[in-house]
């Protein structure tokens, strides 16, 4: 059978500008092109996942706006699950402004619908979630609710990988319950320096085209970077953890996921937005044949 992926979080309609240089304060400059992109951080991993070929359930909201049709077919279209995504009256889908410039981004995210997604939400598909061999969340819903997955996952030994995303600190005992804590540099930087040992062992941070660093007893391990021809790094990491959730489904271990995860997020950055490049599990392996990494 598939492995059996539920991702909890975010969905959004990325508008997304690119431009030559960011305008500063009080400034007006002139943009290149603009193109709307199906993104959020939960949205994105439920999609990399179900490329990569896992059962994938998205638990999210969107608004009652055009954009909402428009998200959930976007979703539909990749497989995955959209039972436990429900529209909200009165309310916008959650957009992200985003500013791509060589290829880096800015962004600004609005959650609207997102802010829905509130513990009481989440209770009503706790059936789902226990079903789940893995669980993804982050950080753009209310962060009570990711204490209360987290807490669901934790008593009923589900795997659940929090992706500390946008940064915002979370209760010690969140993290502590979570599986795996996957932050990026900068996340890890602000959130995670000073953690002690108990929650070390719990850390993947990626580090862009550095690759990723994680802790296994007192040894620190890593796998590299690989060379990619960049075009848009939006849901980069998105594609990480999605890969990730599915690997880890897939009761590989640590290691190989990572190395996994990490192609997979590689691959990604070829193509624009945050979806467009996230590749097949075929890709990926092939691309790790090519590479030398497994
Ligand atoms: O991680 C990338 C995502 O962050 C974008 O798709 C955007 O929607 C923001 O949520
Ligand atoms: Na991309």
């Amino acid at each position: 059978r598939k492995p059996k992926v539920t991702v909890i979080g975010s969905i959004n309609m990325d508008m997304v500008t690119t431009t030559s240089k960011v305008p500063n304060q009080g400034e007006t400059i002139l943009g290149e092109t603009f193109q709307t992109a199906f993104g959020g951080k939960g949205a994105n991993q439920a999609v990399a996942a179900a490329r990569l070929g896992a059962d994938v359930a998205m638990i999210g909201r969107v608004g009652d706006d055009p954009f909402g049709q428009l998200l959930l077919n976007g979703l539909e279209k990749e497989g995955v699950r959209i039972d436990s995504v429900e529209p909200v009256t009165d309310e916008s889908s959650g957009v992200a402004t985003i500013l791509l410039s060589e290829g880096d981004n800015r962004i600004i995210v609005t959650p609207g619908a997102n802010q829905h997604v509130d513990s009481a939400y989440i209770e009503s598909f706790r059936k789902l979630i226990v079903q789940s061999d893995v669980v993804v969340i982050q950080l753009e819903i209310p962060l009570q609710s990711v204490d209360y997955t987290v807490k669901i996952c934790s008593e009923e030994g589900v795997p659940v990988i929090l992706n500390p995303a946008p940064a915002q600190t979370l209760p010690i005992e969140t993290y502590k319950r979570a599986s795996y804590l996957t932050p990026n540099e900068s996340e890890y930087n602000e959130l995670f320096t000073t953690v002690h040992e108990e929650l070390k062992q719990k850390l993947i941070v990626t580090q862009g085209a550095n690759g990723v660093q994680w802790f296994q007893g007192d040894e620190r391990k890593r796998v590299p970077g690989h060379i990619a021809s960049v075009v848009d790094t939006t849901g980069a990491g998105d594609t990480f953890n999605g890969a990730l959730a599915v690997a880890l489904a897939r009761k590989e271990s640590l290691e190989e996921a990572i190395t996994f995860a990490n192609a997979a997020a590689a691959l990604s950055v070829q193509a624009f937005g945050a979806q467009t490049g996230m590749p097949s599990n075929e890709q990926v392996k092939t691309f790790l044949t090519n590479a030398g990494g497994l």
